[in-house]
């Protein structure tokens, strides 16, 4: 069983995701044991309460920078004896330590197609924002593995959603999440911990079977 800490800044819809998933028997050969936030206080600690798991507060404002933020976080991960991290929602650049620490074993979501509307500056609603503004008629989410560069690592699952006449960035943000995070955050966690990726270059292989 890998143990699975999700790490999150906010109000945590995708956590809730992958706790209803957990709640179905969806995360096969996986457990979220850890819920840690950046924030004290954050929406995201309450939902791990009701859920029964333990919730950690590894604030930023509390480190001078980055570095030394992830280090805190690598060390309380390794504590916990955690498999796989899961980046929902968790709005801070991680440095390279927790690359090294958990190689190929850190999914995060990212509400977009990367490589569109991705990178530096381009988070939350930003990057609904982005998205309108440019015009495109397709946007969507994807999950993919973190490696150095900001949302840059090989990709595991995607999903597209069109953009309608009339989308604020608020009402695409719900619809993103709705369509396309909630469905690929949950399935990319349980193929992890059935062990059915594997890393070739910049392409993930996904081991046949139940999607
Ligand atoms: C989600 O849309 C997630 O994809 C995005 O922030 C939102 C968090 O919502 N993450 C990023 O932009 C990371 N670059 P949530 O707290 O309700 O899951």
């Amino acid at each position: 069983m890998t143990k699975i800490a999700v790490l999150v800044s906010g109000g945590g819809t995708n956590l809730q995701a992958l706790i209803d998933a957990q709640n179905r028997g969806e995360l096969k050969n996986g457990e979220i044991t850890a819920v840690i936030s950046s924030k004290a206080g954050a929406y995201a600690l309450e939902r791990a309460q009701k859920a029964g798991i333990p919730g950690y507060v590894v604030a930023r404002k509390e480190y001078d920078s980055n570095r030394a933020m992830t280090q805190a976080l690598v060390a309380r991960l390794k504590e916990l004896d955690i498999g796989l991290v899961v980046l929902a929602g968790f709005m801070h650049i991680l440095t390279e330590e927790m690359v090294a620490a958990y190689p190929n074993a850190i999914l995060n979501v990212h509400p977009a197609l990367i490589p569109s509307f991705c990178g530096a500056g381009y988070y939350g609603l930003h990057v609904h924002e982005k998205a309108l503004a440019y015009g495109v008629k397709v946007t969507g989410a994807t999950v993919h593995f973190v490696n150095e560069e900001p949302d840059g690592g090989p990709i595991v699952l995607q999903k597209a959603v069109d953009i309608l006449p009339g989308d604020t960035p608020e009402v695409l943000q719900r619809r993103v999440m709705e369509q396309a995070e909630w469905i690929i955050l949950p399935k990319a966690v349980s193929l992890f911990c059935e062990g059915r990726l594997s890393v070739e270059g910049r392409t993930v292989l996904i081991q046949e079977g139940e999607l």
